[in-house]
C-alpha cells in the first residue's frame, strides 16, 4: 500500500509535537506559597532552570526580597514548610543565618536554598513576617 506523503509527515509532526508537550510537562513543578495575607498561590516552576523557591517567587511578583541574591546571608527569603516534602538536610550556612533571623520556628527555611526538582512538586510553603 502507498501512503501518501502528507499522511506520513503529518503524523510524524504530530507525534514530535505530543513527545515535546510530554518533555515540558515532567519539566514544570508546582509550588504553593501561602502569602502573609493567609492567600495561597499556587506557582508553576521549571525543574531544569537551576532555579529556587525565592527566585521563582520574585517571578511571580510575590512579596520575597531575596536581598543577598541567594547567598544564604539575609533570611529576606525565609519560609515554613507546611507540607511532608522531605527536603534536604540543612547545610551549615543555612543553619547559621536562621540563627540570627527573626521569627524562626522548627519548620523555617531559606527559600533561596530549596531548589526546584521533581521530589518538591506540591510542596507547601508560608512566608514568614518581613523583619524590617
Ligand atoms: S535570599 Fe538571602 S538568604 Fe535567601
Amino acid at each position: 500500500m502507498v501512503v501518501p506523503t502528507f499522511y506520513v509527515l503529518t503524523k510524524q509532526v504530530i507525534t514530535v509535537t505530543i513527545h515535546l508537550e510530554f518533555l515540558i510537562e515532567m519539566a514544570e513543578i508546582t509550588v504553593n506559597i501561602i502569602d502573609r495575607e493567609g492567600v495561597n498561590h499556587e506557582l508553576v516552576g521549571p525543574t531544569d532552570m537551576n532555579m529556587n523557591v525565592m527566585e521563582l517567587c520574585k517571578a511571580y511578583e510575590l512579596p520575597v526580597l531575596g536581598e543577598c541574591g541567594g547567598m544564604a546571608m539575609c533570611a529576606t527569603c525565609q519560609c515554613y514548610l507546611e507540607s511532608e516534602t522531605e527536603l534536604p538536610e540543612q547545610s551549615d550556612a543555612e543553619l547559621d543565618m536562621l540563627d540570627q533571623a527573626f521569627f524562626v520556628k522548627p519548620n523555617s527555611r531559606l527559600g533561596c536554598l530549596i531548589h526546584l526538582s521533581e521530589e518538591i512538586d506540591g510542596i507547601v510553603l508560608r512566608l514568614a513576617p518581613e523583619h524590617h
